[in-house]
């Protein structure tokens, strides 16, 4: 009888721990992006045993976790794709021994944290982290990335910017956190961006920063510490009232900033005092509260775009356009007025 339980014990603990290491149920892998589905049943681990080790991978199929080397060993992988995966935990060290990969995709799925140790040393360049429900990044979960040059986090639920991130990840270029619910960017929000880099020995102010449609109403007076030049920042459908004179005032270098559909009332008269160049495109459409803004914020911009602004004066755009123009100045303004000419 006793003997009998404890074999029961036995058979069913085994039962349990082989259901326990299965990542994968029934699903499917395709090798090319169009390529034929090939069906995959009871995955403990995704490596050379499960799957062909090809430089593309796209596995499809329910994943809840992806624990400690689960996908391992795939010497020709460059392109790795385990989106809409249910996945919800990825666990330190679930990538192992990934020498050549540089695309990992985990988008659409149901990933809630960001663990360190997870992507850490890796050599990617391309993660995509969108459309899960992301609420916590750990400080370090995107420390040592040596060539990460993408990361698109959209359409998560980060409402906390944390200006220790991305430290000696100094590829770091294109940084993706719209439709999120960020409230404010703190001080030093960007000490670990570069704004610009070195590619084949040419020097690019390349950096773009896409923060739209989070709830963002305040920015730290030193949140661009360290930050002289950059190519983009999209604040645009934010909840901005007002931007202190401090922001921008280390900026040498921007081509675009866009801070349409907030609430700001004014500008800073001497907002951008370093710049070396014009900027390009300041975008302010839809902030209805704008009634003017200075003549050193015109004419350090080529285009400054007002339109669909409900209280612009304009009176004082015909102002600054006159004075431009007596300045011989190029520089324009958008803006939903009569033109005089
Ligand atoms: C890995 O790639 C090399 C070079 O393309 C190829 O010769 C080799 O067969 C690939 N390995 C596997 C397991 O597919
Ligand atoms: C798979 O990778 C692990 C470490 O990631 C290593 O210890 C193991 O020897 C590798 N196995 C094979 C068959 O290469
Ligand atoms: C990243 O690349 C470097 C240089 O090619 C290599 O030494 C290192 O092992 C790679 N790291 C990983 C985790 O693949
Ligand atoms: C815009 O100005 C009007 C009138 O002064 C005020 O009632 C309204 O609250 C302001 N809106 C914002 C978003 O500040």
């Amino acid at each position: 009888m006793r003997k009998a339980f404890v074999y029961a014990l036995v058979l069913l603990t085994a039962v349990v721990s082989a259901v326990d290491s299965v990542l994968l149920k029934k699903g499917w892998y395709r090798t090319q992006s169009r390529g034929r589905k090939i069906t995959l049943n009871d995955v403990e681990v995704f490596d050379e045993s499960t799957v062909p080790d090809s430089d593309y991978l796209r596995v499809g199929g329910r994943i809840p976790t992806l624990s400690k080397g689960s996908v391992r060993n795939l010497s020709n992988a460059t392109i790795l794709k385990f989106s809409f995966c249910g996945v919800t935990n990825v666990l330190a060290g679930a990538f192992e021994n990934l020498p050549k990969l540089e695309i990992l995709a985990l988008l659409d799925n149901e990933i809630d944290h960001v663990r360190a140790g997870v992507f850490n040393n890796m050599n990617l360049t391309t993660l995509y982290l969108q459309r899960n429900q992301i609420a916590t990044i750990d400080t370090k979960a995107f420390d040592d990335m040596p060539r990460l040059y993408k990361l698109k986090l959209n359409s998560n639920k980060i409402s906390v910017w944390d200006p220790n991130w991305f430290h000696n990840s100094p590829s770091l270029t294109e940084v993706l956190f719209r439709r999120n619910n960020i409230q404010s960017i703190p001080s030093k929000a960007f000490q670990n961006i570069k704004g610009s880099h070195v590619y084949q020995g040419t020097y690019l102010v390349d950096t773009k920063i896409y923060l739209s449609k989070n709830s963002i109403s305040y920015i730290s007076p030193d949140a661009l510490y360290g930050l002289e030049e950059l190519s983009q920042l999209w604040l645009d459908r934010n909840r901005l009232t007002e931007l202190d004179e401090g922001i921008f005032a280390g900026i040498t270098q921007m081509s675009i900033l866009f801070l349409s559909k907030n609430k700001l009332k004014a500008l800073p008269s001497k907002m951008f005092p370093k710049l070396t160049s014009d900027i390009d495109i300041l975008d302010l459409t839809h902030n209805n509260n704008i009634t003017c803004l200075s003549y050193d914020i015109v004419s350090a911009v080529k285009l400054t775009n007002v339109q669909d602004v409900r209280r612009l004066d304009c009176e004082c755009v015909q102002k600054l356009v006159d004075r431009l123009k007596e300045a011989e100045k190029v520089n324009e303004i958008k803006a939903d007025c009569k033109k005089k000419h």
